[in-house]
């Protein structure tokens, strides 16, 4: 049997972005056995359009759906624009609606944000539509880490501290529901 695998998704395409220093994070807390992908690929992704979901489908979701079917759990981190979860990672998981089986794949996500209202409306909206592709989302897993800015070092990773332990959990955490 092959190792499991956590596909780690940050909902931010922004050069210093927190949510991918949280995600980066997470890859560099996965335990031996398992294995970290990060993806790279949510910049390229086309805007969803029923008309384009059929062979030859745009590499970009071929990409997507192939890492999706490899990994054995997701973790997303994403900040919150405009009171929603970014358009970029919407479409993403409206690309996973169909051509891919996202059937109780066990998801978590990290949650860095530190300011106002923690961004809760983006991950209650995030928790619907994993639910309605059908993720499992695992509850352990989904934690609220306020990540200020300043904690993300020059190596691009959340520095040692009670966040990073607390990122390392979530990783072990999702795993062990996988
Ligand atoms: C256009 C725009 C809209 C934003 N809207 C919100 C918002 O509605 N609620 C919130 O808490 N933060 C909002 N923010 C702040 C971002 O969520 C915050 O800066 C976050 O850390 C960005 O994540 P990143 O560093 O991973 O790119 C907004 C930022 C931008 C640029």
């Amino acid at each position: 049997m092959s190792a499991p695998s956590i596909l780690m998704i940050s909902g931010s395409v922004r050069v210093g972005s927190v949510n991918a220093a949280v995600i980066a994070t997470a890859a560099a807390l996965v335990p031996a056995g398992a294995r970290a992908v990060v993806y790279a690929g949510l910049g390229d992704l086309p805007h969803f359009n029923p008309d384009l979901d059929h062979d030859p489908l745009p590499a970009p979701v071929v990409e997507l759906r192939r890492l999706i079917d490899e990994a054995t759990a997701l973790l997303v981190s994403t900040p919150e624009y405009a009171g929603a979860m970014p358009g970029a990672l919407k479409n993403l998981l409206e690309w996973t609606v169909g051509g891919v089986e996202t059937t109780r794949k066990p998801t978590g996500w990290v949650n860095p944000s530190a300011i106002g209202q923690r961004s809760a409306g983006t991950y209650a909206s995030l928790r619907t539509v994993l639910q309605y592709t059908d993720c499992r989302v695992v509850d352990a897993a989904c934690v609220d880490v306020p990540v200020p800015r300043a904690l993300v070092g020059d190596d691009g990773l959340v520095q040692p501290g009670l966040e990073r332990d607390a990122i390392g959990r979530a990783v072990r955490d999702l795993l062990a529901a996988a």
